[in-house]
């Protein structure tokens, strides 16, 4: 018998309106559903902020320290890392099909550290970033690098494959061996890459006027890690960098070389996620002991 269909019934909740919730990441309102529920993976609703792993930079550097055995030494983090950035070699072949990490794949490349690195052009297809099921792909721009227009319609070309399959693309600053790395040269470049359709940006931090290349880019900012230093200093920039308004890490060798990848996770979840300063994460961080990762380790997790 088909359901009576009774008006009088107060399951209607007719003068209830319809919730109408605005998407929490900044400038990301209008765009598509799936979109919205991809950048939802990578950046955690309840605070709008994302501590990403990056272990891309075999694609043009080959195996470097701490990432020999992406198997053994990177796989065991997973269950810290809100997203995961590498390149598709390296998903298919390592990353078991189980993980849960939302994926941001590296999508451009070409030259090795031999050759000129802004010479890079569009590495994947953007089916082939559906078929991985990919939160976002990445993309290098180089302003003012000679190639400087070729990286840009490359991330021009993938905005709009990305916006046909909804699917975010990461601008990321790269910043050559002879530029300047200051406020100036990274309001231009993040505005760059918001401007031409990034969803969202990564850059390096700099310590005098970071929150200007924050408040001028109307998408989200994250922070990369750069070459490793010691590990109260990488905790100080992240702290500092939250501080003025980035949404999070995408980091690499501050993690995957510190003699304690599991623990410096967890301090940067720590600074990101709860707001910890960076002497309190450094404190977490001196006092926590953390065993070698062995095979059996890898496998069992
Ligand atoms: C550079 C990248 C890398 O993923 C990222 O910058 C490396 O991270 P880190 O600098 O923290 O080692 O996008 O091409």
């Amino acid at each position: 018998m088909p359901d009576i269909d009774d008006a009088s019934i107060s399951r209607f909740y007719e003068n209830v309106p319809f919730s109408r919730k605005e998407f929490f990441l900044k400038g990301s309102s209008s765009y598509d559903w799936g979109m919205k529920n991809r950048l939802a993976r990578i950046f955690r609703p309840s605070d709008g902020r994302t501590v990403m792993l990056a272990i891309d930079h075999g694609y043009f550097q080959g195996p470097v320290r701490g990432l020999e055995r992406v198997d053994l030494n990177i796989v065991p983090l997973l269950p810290q890392v809100d997203a995961l950035m590498l390149t598709r070699g390296m998903l298919r072949t390592t990353v078991p099909a189980m993980a849960q990490n939302p994926i941001v794949l590296r999508a451009s490349g070409g030259p090795s550290i031999l050759k000129d690195l802004s010479n890079e052009e569009i590495a994947v297809n953007i089916e082939d970033a559906a078929r991985l099921n990919v939160s976002a792909v990445a993309v290098q721009v180089y302003i003012g690098g000679e190639y400087e227009t070729k990286t840009i319609h490359s991330l021009t070309k993938l905005v709009d494959a990305g916006l046909k399959f909804g699917i975010p693309v990461l601008g990321v600053t790269a910043v050559g061996r002879d530029m300047t790395r200051d406020a100036k040269y990274f309001r231009l470049a993040c505005r760059m890459c918001a401007e031409l359709g990034a969803q969202f940006v990564k850059t390096y931090y700099v310590p005098q006027d970071f929150g200007t290349v924050v408040a001028s880019c109307p998408v989200p900012i994250i922070v990369a890690g750069g070459k490793k230093v010691e590990e109260f200093e990488a905790l100080k920039m992240v702290e500092q960098a939250m501080e003025e308004g980035a949404a999070g890490v995408d980091m690499g060798r501050n993690v995957f070389q510190s003699e304690k990848p599991r623990t410096m996770l967890d301090a940067l979840n720590h600074i990101v996620h709860d707001g910890w300063t960076a002497d309190q994460a450094m404190e977490f961080f001196r006092s926590s002991s953390e065993g070698s990762l062995t095979s059996t380790d890898a496998r069992d997790e």
